[in-house]
């Protein structure tokens, strides 16, 4: 007996929803440093450029074999043809993988957030404060806990009541005080001069690396090649609008990086004085170099409260997606109940999570390609498999399939406006593209070019 699959209420929950896996951590710490490196508005242009057309083709592809097949990315794709079924499996392979230490990362963000609930603002601050905490072994593995528990919470409650539910909830919320800290920090002296080189194009700083960066980001911004747009087009109902709804998510994601850059550059412009090498801290930005920030603004710990609800919100939806995701496949596999099946991931999830918890205290020394656990579960899943399996869903859907195949799943709800662009991007440019990006990734990796 085949049980009816669980849907979002309507459209707005499908975006909202979408919209809360693709905006997480990458937007908020990521998308401001990479325009930064490199060359401001150019990066800005070439990112937006690439969104509305390559974003676009793989995220309406990757929702209407969801909604058209109504299953999650192993099952969907084997529906499709039984040949690229491993594209399915490789696409699974990935939220495993980014699930435990995301997680990770969304403890840290717990943790922070407390700490400046609890009055802890300049003791963040302190140069130490970040090193000391991850090396501890007991500390990030409880965060973890926390941050997972509390993800699990939301997807046992089900498509409806729990991950709509909480989009709906948090993603407002966000936007809301995205707004409240930008007019905070534009208010700052100074604060228009990080503006400006925040959007200035700088040309001498363009090159093809420009275009791979801004390209790998929108693949991981957008939760792209993952299996995550499957499973929730697959709870997409047939008379949502297919078009409009990867519209309106492209503009939520970009909006909110953009809106990200807007208060952490000028904040850190102003607090270095002008030195951009502040702003190539990479990760240590969100967790060192913020907390520094806050300490030295009027009202700082309270911005720098807001700024960790903020980040916490858009962590939390995107784990929330990341774990329903797993759930749905292995639902769709196994038949197994939904509690029980989160409760599977749950436990799974945090022993993995262990490898990258304790990355940097009881397995400080275990390294892959000199890499810590935590950034090579990241290389792994962003630069190799991610392209991999874009590519091969490009070259399936191109020339196999068929672009017709995913054109009339669009025009069930609504006119396919952007159809042309959609089949030229998917058969041909898409390709060769991700090629490129995938040879160079890996020969940065090995330290054969510099990224
Ligand atoms: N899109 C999310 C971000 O920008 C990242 C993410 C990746 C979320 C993979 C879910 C899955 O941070």
């Amino acid at each position: 007996m085949t049980k009816e699959r669980s849907s979002f209420t309507n459209q707005l929950g499908f975006v909202l929803a979408a919209a809360g896996s693709a905006v997480g951590l990458g937007n908020i710490w990521r998308f401001p440093y990479l325009a930064a490196k490199y060359g401001g508005g150019i990066f800005l242009l070439v990112y937006i450029i690439l969104a509305v057309t390559f974003g676009f083709a793989l995220m309406i592809t990757e929702i209407a074999i969801g909604r058209k097949t109504g299953l999650s990315a192993i099952e969907a794709y084997k529906a499709l043809d039984k040949r690229f079924a491993f594209v399915g499996i490789l696409g699974t392979i990935v939220p495993v993988i980014i699930f435990p230490y995301y997680c990770v990362i969304g403890g840290w963000v717990v943790k922070y957030f407390v700490a400046y609930l609890a009055g802890q603002g300049a003791m963040a601050a302190g140069g130490d404060y970040f090193s000391g905490f991850i090396a501890q072994a007991g500390s990030p593995v409880l965060w973890l806990a926390i941050f997972m528990v509390l993800t699990s919470l939301v997807v046992m409650c089900g498509v409806q009541k729990g991950v709509e539910k909480a989009s709906r909830i948090m993603m407002p919320v966000l936007v809301v005080l995205a707004v409240v800290i930008v007019i905070f920090v534009l208010t700052m002296p100074g604060a228009w001069e990080g503006v400006k080189y925040y959007i200035t194009p700088s040309f001498s700083d363009f090159s093809v690396t420009t275009v791979l960066a801004a390209m790998g980001q929108l693949f991981y911004s957008m939760s792209l090649a993952m299996g995550i747009m499957i499973t929730y087009g697959s709870y997409m109902k047939k008379e949502d609008n297919l078009e409009k709804s990867v519209g309106q998510i492209e503009i939520f994601d970009t909006g909110i990086a953009l809106l990200a850059g807007l208060m952490i550059v000028p904040a850190v412009f102003v607090f270095s004085g002008g030195d951009k090498e502040a702003l190539s801290a990479g990760p240590g930005l969100m967790f060192i170099t913020l907390p520094k920030v806050f300490d030295t603004m009027p009202f700082g710990h309270f911005v720098g409260g807001i700024f960790f609800l903020l980040v916490l919100f858009a962590a939390l939806t995107s784990a929330i997606s990341l774990m329903e995701t797993i759930v749905s496949i292995l639902q769709d596999k196994l038949h197994w109940n939904r509690i029980t099946t989160c409760l599977v991931v749950l436990v799974g999830g945090f022993l993995i999570g262990l490898l990258s918890a304790l990355g940097y205290s009881v397995w400080d020394n275990v390294k892959i390609l000199g890499m810590q656990m935590l950034d090579f579960f990241d290389f792994i899943s962003n630069s190799v498999l991610m392209p991999i399996v874009a590519l091969f869903t490009s070259i399936f859907v191109g020339w196999i399939l068929k672009t017709k195949v995913i054109s009339d799943e669009v025009k069930i709800s609504s006119k396919f406006h952007r159809e042309k662009l959609f089949h030229v991007v998917i058969r041909y440019i898409a390709p060769v593209f991700l090629i490129a990006i995938l040879v160079s990734s890996v020969l940065s990796a090995f330290g054969w070019i510099k990224i």
